[in-house]
This record gives structure tokens, sequence and C-alpha cells, in this order.
């Protein structure tokens, strides 16, 4: 088997996929190099979300022809999103491409790669799994990373009107909640201290083994109930070691009481909810088909910000929908301002294949989407700023994952709240994998500066020398001034 390089594109279930997929080409005798050019065998494991993404994907095929041109030998292998969106089509328009593979055939790829070096014509096979799902799990628990995914559900039911998810990852399969335990149970037992849960409505998850009581505070007739909290408190019972618990991508219409409670009473949940909200205008949801008002959202987000004091919320944004007026991108910058953001991911409208918005026409143009994109940002990083200046002077729990991708001398990690915090000058400490307390001293555009507590930096030292602390400190609340959450209209 070959010699071969991934590249990734898009969401973190594609980074997820990715790395399940080296995993199947290193079982299957392969081996990974860190670049193309090293490589016989290139799997882009691709985006399909906006026309952009696909766009960086086929001049990344372009460039990887003109090598192939040099090497005939060479392997292209288009997986993912992408993959499944255009099937042959890919073969029609990408003519080097030896080998289509959609987000659920990546346990074939060696057989099907097998063929195809048997001199056979060029491949497609995008099949979902829906009589029987599979779902992939980490093989390599040796010498990982403190931090892992671990898939609870795959696809989507939503059918937001401008999203191609549903075509490219098809409708929602949950995975049984034993197996998603297990998986984690191995994790933790291979010393990964931090889980993100995944799937494109993480909290609509039901078990299909029906292990699963009800958790507290669960409706009993409530459409939008789900019995994702009852998982959470499932993993936080069932595997203590686990520091963290995080997930993505929620639906805010699924974030019920019984979810907010589970962040109330499990230390292990972030004080931190990326909660998409798309747009702030009640007519723009009602045609994205979001199914809740700009009420129902803020109604919601309140709630928590009332159970949970000192939480953050970050949320993702389309600007330009189709028919999406200046009063309507207003509401939604009046939406970004009432809830003070700390993270908001803008997007261009991107009109897709096969999704119900193309129906709509009646697009903003490409000059008023640029400015109303920019126009958020402003509002956005003005309200980062003030959060993360906040924090400075305050002391914060933060997981070590290793050195610093700006500057080698620092490690890096992330905040119970999910903030990046470089630390400064503590690479020659064996910390990373641990829960550190660190006092942060600066705070930049998207990013925070720390340095090690002095009790942090005693204990480090004391368990290098091989007397001290064995075990992870214990969880605390963040400590220091949070900044306000909730402003005014
Ligand atoms: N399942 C997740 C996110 C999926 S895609 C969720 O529902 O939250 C990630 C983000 O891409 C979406 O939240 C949306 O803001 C953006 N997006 C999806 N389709 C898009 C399109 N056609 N044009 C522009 N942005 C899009
Ligand atoms: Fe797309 Fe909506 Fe499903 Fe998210 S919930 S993946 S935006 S259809
Ligand atoms: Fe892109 Fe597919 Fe994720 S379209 S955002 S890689 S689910």
């Amino acid at each position: 088997m070959a010699r071969f390089a991934v590249t990734t594109f898009g969401c973190q279930m594609n980074k997820h996929d990715s790395e399940r997929l080296e995993e199947v080409l290193s079982g299957a005798g392969g081996e990974l190099v860190a670049s193309v050019d090293e490589a016989d065998l290139v799997v882009l494991n691709t985006c399909s979300v906006r026309d952009k993404a696909e766009q960086k994907i086929r001049s990344e095929v372009g460039r990887l022809s003109v090598l192939k041109r040099r090497r005939p030998e060479l392997v292209l292998v288009v997986a993912g999103c992408m993959a499944r969106q255009h099937g042959a089509g890919i073969i029609r328009t990408m003519p080097d491409v030896d080998l289509v593979i959609g987000p659920d055939n990546i346990a074939e790829l060696p057989e099907l790669l097998a063929e195809i070096q048997l001199g056979g014509p060029p491949l497609v096979r995008t099949e979902f799994d829906l009589e029987a799902p599979t779902f992939l799990t980490a093989l390599t628990v040796a010498s990982r990373k403190p931090t892992a995914f671990v898939t609870t559900m795959k696809g989507c039911d939503e059918r937001c009107t401008y999203c191609v998810v549903p075509q490219t990852r098809g409708p929602e399969r949950y995975r049984p909640s034993d197996e998603v335990i297990a998986e984690i149970q191995q994790l933790v037992a291979a010393h990964v201290r931090e889980v993100t849960l995944l799937g494109q409505t993480v909290n609509r998850y039901r078990d299909p083994a029906g292990k699963l009581g009800r958790a507290p505070d669960a409706a009993t007739d409530d459409p939008d109930e789900s019995e994702f909290a009852a998982l959470l408190r499932a993993i936080a019972e069932q595997v203590p070691q686990l520091r963290r618990l995080r997930y993505e991508s929620p639906h805010p219409r699924h974030l019920t009481k019984a979810l907010i409670s589970a962040h109330c009473e499990l230390p292990q949940l972030p004080r931190h909810l990326h909660l998409p909200v798309q747009s702030g205008s009640d007519r723009v949801l009602k045609r994205m088909i979001r199914r809740h008002t700009r009420a129902e959202y803020l109604e919601r987000v309140s709630q928590v910000c009332a159970r949970l004091p000192d939480v953050t919320i970050s949320t993702d944004i389309i600007v330009g929908f189709p028919g999406e007026t200046e009063a309507d991108f207003l509401q939604t910058l009046s939406l970004v301002e009432q809830v003070p953001h700390v993270g908001v991911f803008g997007f261009k409208y991107s009109p897709r294949p096969g999704t119900a918005a193309l129906r709509l026409g009646d697009e903003v143009d490409e000059t008023t989407k640029s400015d109303r994109l920019q126009r958020l940002f402003e509002v956005s990083e003005a309200s980062m700023a003030r959060h993360l200046s906040a924090l400075v002077a305050t002391q914060q729990q933060v997981l070590v994952e290793g050195p610093s991708k700006s500057r080698a001398e620092n490690l890096s990690g992330r905040s119970e709240r999910n903030e990046i915090v470089h630390i400064v000058g503590a690479t020659h400490l064996d910390i990373v994998g641990e829960v550190v307390e660190v006092e942060i001293v600066e705070a930049y555009k998207h990013s925070l500066l720390g340095k090690l507590t002095d009790s942090e930096r005693r204990r480090a030292r004391t368990k290098q020398d091989g007397s001290g602390r064995q075990h992870l400190p214990v969880v605390s609340g963040v400590k220091g001034a949070a900044p306000p959450l909730f402003g005014s209209d």
C-alpha cells in the first residue's frame, strides 16, 4: 500500500472522518506522509457547504492534476461531502480523479483502491448505510492528543432551505448510547481528557438501543425534547475520569430545559454554547425554515443566561439570504448586539444545488452581501474584544493541548468556556493533557495570553521531580469578572 496524504476541508465531522480515514489506510499498510509531494495517494476530504469551498477544492484538484502529469502513478481520491453531492460528475469534470468516495464508505477504501490498482476505470462509491448504519470509531488510541471527537449521530432531517448537508450526509441515524460510552471509556483510558460529541443536530439525539433513562426536567409532551441530556448524564456517570465534554452542533430548537439543567449540574460541560441562529429576522428565519422565531431564540438564550450566569454564546449567521432586506439585516445586527456573542461565524449566502432556497431566486447582490458581512464582523469583533479584555487578570482552568501554533515557545490550550489560551514559557513543563490554572495577562484579537499561577508552577515542578501530584487538579468554576451577557435592545 502506498504512501498517502490526506487534506481536509470543512467542518469537525470531516476532521473526524479524516482521522478515521488515515487509520483505515494505515491499517491496510499505508504510510501517512506530511506533504502531497511525497505521496503516491492523495485523498481530499471535501466540503460542499458553500460554492467557495468547492472552488478551493477544484483548484486543488487542478494543482494535483499537474503533479499527476509528471507522476502518472499518483492516485487521486475525492472523499466527503462534495463526493456525495456530485458523484460521477466529479469524474466528468475532473478526469484525473481515480476514486470518488462518500462519507459512509470510508471503510471500503482499501478494497476500492485495490480495484483501481489492478488497472480498472475510475470508481464512484457514495452509498448511505441506511439499513445498518455504522459509526467510525478511533482505532489507534495510543499516543493520542488530549482531545478527541466521538460521533453520536450522522445526517440531518432539518432541511433548512439553504443547506446541502441533508443531501451530502443523508437522513439522521443515531448511534447506540452504549457504543458512544464504550468509545469514550477507551479514549479516556488512553489519556484523552476532553471529548467533543459530533452530530449535525447533536442535541436531537435519541438512543436506538433504548438504554437511557429520562433526564431530570425532560418534557414528555414537547416534540423538541430529545435524549441528549440523558446521554450527557450517562457519559458523566459512566466515565467519571473524563474532564470535559463538549458537543456540536446543537440546534436552538432542542436546547430544552433538560439540557440547560445538565449544563448547570455537570462540571464536565462547558460554560459555553455554540447556538447557530442564522438570522435575526423572523421573515428570513421562516424562509430558511429554521423552525424557531427570533423571540424563541432570545427566550432560550435568556433561560441559559439566567441559570448559567457566566456562560458565553457563539453563533453562525448567513447574510444575503434571498429576499433579505436592509431592515431584515438590521434585525440580525440587533440580535447579535443583544446577545453579546463571543464568536460570530458569518457567511455570505451561497446558492447550493438541490436546495429549496434556489426556488426563492431574488438574490442579494455580491456587494451588498460583502457590505453586510463587514458590518456584522465589526459588531462581533467589538463584542469579542470586550469579552476577551474583561478576562485579563482573571484565573482560568486551561486544558493544555500542546505547543502553540503561533509561537513555538508557548503552550496552548482552551479554557473551560473554549477561549484559546497561550501559556507563556511553559514548554519545559510536562503539562500537556493536564488542566492547569492560568492567570490571563493579555487579550489578543481572538485569543488570550496567560501564565501559570505560582501554585500551579510549583505543582508542575514538584510533579517533574517525581514527588508531587499524579492526578489532575479538581475542576473549579471560572473566577473573575464575567462580562455582561445580555444587553438591552
Ligand atoms: N448543522 C449545523 C451547521 C452546518 S453548516 C447547524 O445547523 O448548526 C455550518 C454553517 O454553514 C451553518 O450554520 C450556516 O451558517 C452555514 N451555511 C450552510 N449552508 C450555507 C449556504 N448555502 N450559504 C452560506 N452559508 C451556509
Ligand atoms: Fe444544515 Fe440546517 Fe441541518 Fe444544520 S440543521 S445541517 S444548517 S439543514
Ligand atoms: Fe461541509 Fe459536509 Fe461538514 S458540507 S460543513 S464537510 S457536513
